[in-house]
């Protein structure tokens, strides 16, 4: 808290773990402080709030938490009215036990809850005392008018569904997320246009599952996923619609048919495969085969030829064997994405793989996360490689991290790009000459008219 010029200031933090899902939740949250007359700072010490937004999906996430809980009680002894709260996954997951483990903690609120956020901080401001609430109504959707501090400038992230009814056998998702409830098409819309009103370019449709969108238990609903998608890019003044993520079990030919007929519809799709082995898929419940996503890839690399394709990747999964894994790297070489995220298989209590046979020794799955990795790699290279000398359209966004002459936007594929700076401005549209093609950016000249 301060006073500057006989008023009051107070400050809040929020930190941020895990998915674009948290991303989002964190922006509501912020909006919501704004309006109980808290403001935004990056300067713990000064803050009167702070808020872990936590994620659980695997260890390492964790243990960062309980790494940042325990530096904040130092901070809650030099000042005990700071007020200090646990949201997002790991709160819906451990509840009272984080507040029986570090009692510092003022108050826990479950992912289904960020609407009660501001009621629970004037509940704590007047009466201190600790607050856990983790209930959870199963049809129940957070408020759909509630103010959003958005993060950026350009991009917007926009919910369309939350919860995950797909129970891989490795994910805490389900467990800490719900079942999956999507929101009314035109409530989607309209917080598009909104976003567009303000300024933004582009917008990211969010969900665990963007696929699954509309249906009403389990059954398809009046509007599904590809005429929500229409639906957005005819939202006047939009430049740029991304989604993610997308299962392969249920990605229609309709969708397919949308994105390439689509006008401001990117040309990336985020498609996790998690395994490519068979055994591994079965024992994942990922429902698709080797044989079926490959025929999906044909369909979707058919009908949308400049199509980026990225993925999500487990190594380590129970039962894993040097043939699975060889087969793997076979299939990687086979369906060539443009990059990947790899993961080190995470057990996660409470799911079915916990509790499965032949768990991989960590120094086998980190040997092979390398190996995973040199190999999609190369291939990440090869496909920027083929990039050299064509112009791309870039979106601009601003200074890159490390040098304040070198600015950066991405291409529609969402590859970053790095380009000197001219006259460009945040938000600006500019034909790129892609130059010096790497593994992880396009490095390119701005093309004059
Ligand atoms: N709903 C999305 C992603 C959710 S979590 C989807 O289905 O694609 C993001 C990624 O984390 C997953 O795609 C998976 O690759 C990874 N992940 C989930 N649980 C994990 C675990 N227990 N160990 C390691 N990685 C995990
Ligand atoms: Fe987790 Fe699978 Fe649901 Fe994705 S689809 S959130 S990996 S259970
Ligand atoms: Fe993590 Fe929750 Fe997202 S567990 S990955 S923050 S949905």
């Amino acid at each position: 808290m301060k006073i500057i010029d006989g008023k009051v200031h107070r400050f809040a933090e929020i930190v941020v773990y895990g998915c674009q899902m948290n991303v989002s939740d964190a922006e509501r949250m912020e909006g919501q402080l704004e309006t109980i007359g808290y403001e935004r700072t990056e300067n713990r010490e000064e803050a009167d709030l702070i808020l872990l937004n936590t994620c659980c999906v695997r260890e390492t996430a964790e243990d960062k938490v309980y790494g940042k809980i325990g530096e904040i009680k130092h901070l809650k002894e030099k000042n005990p009215a700071l007020i200090f709260g646990i949201t997002g996954c790991m709160a819906q997951k451990e509840g009272d036990a984080l507040i029986a483990r570090a009692p510092h903690i003022d108050f826990v609120l479950g992912t289904n809850k960020v609407h009660e956020l501001t009621r629970v901080v004037r509940e704590i401001e007047a009466e201190r005392g600790h607050i856990v609430d983790t209930s959870f109504g199963e049809t129940e959707l957070p408020k759909q008018d509630a103010p959003i501090a958005r993060e950026g400038t350009l991009s917007a992230w926009v919910p369309i569904m939350y919860g995950c009814n797909n129970f891989c056998t490795y994910c805490i998702v389900p467990y800490v997320r719900g079942r999956e409830r999507s929101r009314a098409p035109q409530d989607v819309v309209r917080e598009v246009e909104q976003a567009v009103q303000q300024g933004y370019k582009e917008v990211t449709l969010l969900g665990q599952n963007v696929n699954s969108y509309g249906k009403v238990n389990g059954k398809p609903g009046e509007t599904d996923f590809a005429d929500l998608l229409a639906m957005v890019d005819a939202v006047p003044g939009i430049e740029r619609v991304r989604f993610m993520t997308s299962h392969p079990k249920d990605l229609s030919d309709k969708l397919i048919e949308t994105i390439a007929r689509g006008k401001h519809l990117c040309e990336h799709i985020h498609l996790p495969v998690q395994y490519g082995s068979n055994r591994m898929l079965k024992a994942m419940n990922r429902v698709y085969t080797v044989e079926s996503y490959k025929a999906l890839v044909g369909r979707i690399r058919a009908a949308i030829p400049d199509v980026a394709l990225t993925t999500d990747l487990i190594v380590g999964f129970p039962g894993e064997t040097d043939e699975d894994f060889e087969e793997m790297l076979d299939f990687l070489r086979e369906i060539r994405y443009d990059s990947a995220y790899t993961f080190l298989y995470s057990k996660r209590s409470g799911t079915p793989a916990a509790n499965m046979e032949g768990q991989v020794p960590e120094s086998v799955k980190k040997e092979r996360l390398n190996a995973l990795m040199a190999v999609q790699n190369e291939i990440s290279l090869a496909i920027n490689e083929k990039l050299r000398g064509t112009e791309q359209e870039v979106l601009v966004e601003g200074p890159s991290k490390h040098d304040a002459a070198v600015w950066q936007g991405r291409t529609r594929q969402n590859k970053l790009v790095l380009f000197p700076h001219t006259d460009e401005a945040p938000g600006d549209f500019r034909r790129i000459r892609i130059t010096h093609p790497q593994t992880w950016v396009l490095k390119g000249e701005v093309l004059r008219p």
